[in-house]
C-alpha cells in the first residue's frame, strides 16, 4: 500500500509544488516591479496568471490529498480487520485451552504497536515526497555541492596580481562557452577596461573574477589564490564589486554603502565621498538613515559603487559604473579611480562610455567571449585631468 500511496499521489504533489513554487516567484517578481505593474495597467493580467496558477496548485493539491485518503482509510480498515482477525483467532485458541489469556493480549498489543509505524508512514508520505522533492530541486540549483565548497583559510590582503590563465567558461545549462580562452594580468596601481559589444561576455568575465562562478577550463587567481575556492566573507573584505545592475538593498543608504554590517561611520562616509556622493546623502531627509526608495537612478549607482569602495579593498570590479552618471558624477568617478590607482588597488572595469576607455590604462577589447585586442589609450587632453570634484579628497 504504501508503494501504491507512493505512485499515486507522487506526480500530484510535484505538479503542486512547482506551481506553488511558479506562483511564489511570479508574485515575488511583480511585488518588485510594482511601478511597471502600475504605470501599464498590469494588474488584472498578474492577479489573472496569479489566480489560474494558484488554483492548478490547489487543484493538484486536492488530487494527493484525495487519493492519500482513499489508501489511508484501506489501510486502517486492513490493520483492523488483521487485528480483529488475529484476537478472534487467539480467543479460539484460548478456549481450546491451545493459548493462555496474556498470549492472546501480548499477540494483539504486539501487532498494533507493529502496524501504526507503517500507517504513519502513508500519512507522511507526501511530506516525505515533498523534502525529497525540495532537495532535488536545491540540488539542481545549487549544481554540484563539491563546487561549493570554499576554502576556509584567510588569505593575507593581495596586492600585487589578478591573472586569468586561459580562462573559458559555459554556464551551467548552456551549451556553448560565453568566455573563451582568456588569458592577462593586472597589477598593482593599474587601471583596466574591459569594453566590447552588447553579449560579448564582459560582465561574465567580471562575475568570473569576483570568484561567482568556476571556470570550465583555466584559473582566476589573486595572488595566486584561486578566487571561487577563497572563503567568500575574507574575499569580500579585500574586493569591491558593482553589478550590472547594481542590486541594491538595506534598510537605509547607511547599512546598504557598509555591507549590512553595523559599519564603521567613517569608512561609511569616505566610500561615499569617494563615490561622489556624500553632499547628496547630506541633503535627505535623514541623511545616512535615508530609505532608499528617495534615490535617482544616478544616486543608486554610486551608493552602489560607494558600497564597493567600502573597507578600503584591493580589488574593485565595477560593472558598467558609468551607465546612469551624468558628466559630472562620471568625472568624479574617473578622478576618483586614478586616486585609488595611485595608491596601488587593482581596478577593472567595463564601460562603453569614451571618457572611462581614455582614462585607463589599458582597454581589452572582448568579442563573443575572446579578447579581440588590447590598447594602451591616449592619454586624455590636459582639460580632462582636471575634473570638477565635488567631494574633497579623502585623506
Ligand atoms: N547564467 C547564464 N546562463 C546562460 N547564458 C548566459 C548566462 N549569463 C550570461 N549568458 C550569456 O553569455 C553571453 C555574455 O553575457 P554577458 O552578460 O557577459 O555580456 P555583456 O558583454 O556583459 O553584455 P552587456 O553589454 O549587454 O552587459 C550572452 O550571450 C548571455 O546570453
Ligand atoms: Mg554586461
Amino acid at each position: 500500500m504504501a508503494a501504491a500511496n507512493d505512485l499515486l499521489t507522487r506526480a500530484p504533489a510535484r505538479q503542486s509544488s512547482e506551481c506553488a513554487e511558479a506562483a511564489y516567484r511570479e508574485i515575488g517578481d511583480a511585488l518588485r516591479c510594482g511601478e511597471v505593474i502600475d504605470a501599464m495597467g498590469m494588474l488584472g493580467n498578474v492577479a489573472r496568471r496569479w489566480r489560474v496558477q494558484n488554483a492548478a496548485m490547489i487543484a493538484a493539491n486536492m488530487r494527493g490529498a484525495q487519493r492519500q485518503a482513499i489508501i489511508l482509510s484501506t489501510a486502517r480498515g486492513f490493520r483492523l480487520s488483521v487485528q480483529l482477525a488475529v484476537f478472534g483467532g487467539g480467543t479460539l485458541l484460548v478456549l481450546e485451552q491451545a493459548a493462555n489469556f496474556g498470549t492472546l493480549l501480548a499477540s494483539s498489543i504486539i501487532l498494533a504497536r507493529a502496524l501504526s509505524p507503517l500507517e504513519q508512514l502513508l500519512d507522511r508520505w507526501r511530506h516525505w515526497n515533498a523534502a525529497a522533492h525540495a532537495i532535488q530541486r536545491i540540488a539542481a540549483t545549487l549544481g554540484d555541492p563539491a563546487r561549493l565548497q570554499r576554502s576556509l583559510m584567510p588569505q593575507p590582503r593581495p596586492c600585487t596580481r589578478l591573472s586569468l590563465d586561459n580562462v573559458s567558461f559555459v554556464p551551467p545549462g548552456a551549451s556553448r562557452p560565453t568566455v573563451k580562452g582568456v588569458s592577462f594580468d593586472v597589477g598593482s596601481g593599474e587601471f583596466v577596461c574591459i569594453a566590447g559589444a552588447a553579449a560579448s561576455g564582459k560582465t561574465t568575465l567580471l562575475q568570473l573574477m569576483t570568484g561567482l562562478w568556476q571556470p570550465t577550463a583555466g584559473f582566476v587567481t589573486l595572488d595566486g589564490h584561486d578566487t571561487h575556492s577563497w572563503s567568500r566573507d575574507d574575499f569580500g573584505h579585500h574586493v569591491g564589486y558593482l553589478p550590472q545592475s547594481i542590486q541594491l538593498f538595506g534598510e537605509s543608504v547607511r547599512t546598504t554603502i557598509s555591507r549590512m554590517s553595523e559599519g564603521d561611520p567613517y569608512a561609511t562616509v569616505k566610500a561615499a565621498k569617494l563615490a561622489g556622493i556624500h553632499h547628496v546623502i547630506g541633503r535627505l531627509p535623514n541623511g545616512y538613515d535615508s530609505t532608499l526608495d528617495k534615490l535617482t537612478g544616478g544616486q543608486r549607482q554610486q551608493i552602489g559603487i560607494a558600497r564597493a569602495f567600502y573597507g578600503d579593498p584591493a580589488l574593485i570590479l565595477l560593472d558598467e559604473p558609468d551607465s546612469n552618471l551624468d558628466g559630472r558624477a562620471l568625472n568624479t568617478l574617473i578622478t576618483t579611480l586614478k586616486w585609488l590607482k595611485e595608491r596601488g588597488r587593482m581596478i577593472i572595469v567595463t564601460s562603453h562610455r569614451q571618457e572611462m576607455l581614455r582614462s585607463a590604462d589599458r582597454v581589452i577589447l572582448l568579442d563573443n567571449g575572446a579578447i579581440a585586442k588590447i590598447a594602451v589609450p591616449a592619454p586624455p587632453p590636459a582639460a580632462d585631468l582636471a575634473p570638477p570634484l565635488p567631494e574633497p579628497a579623502p585623506s
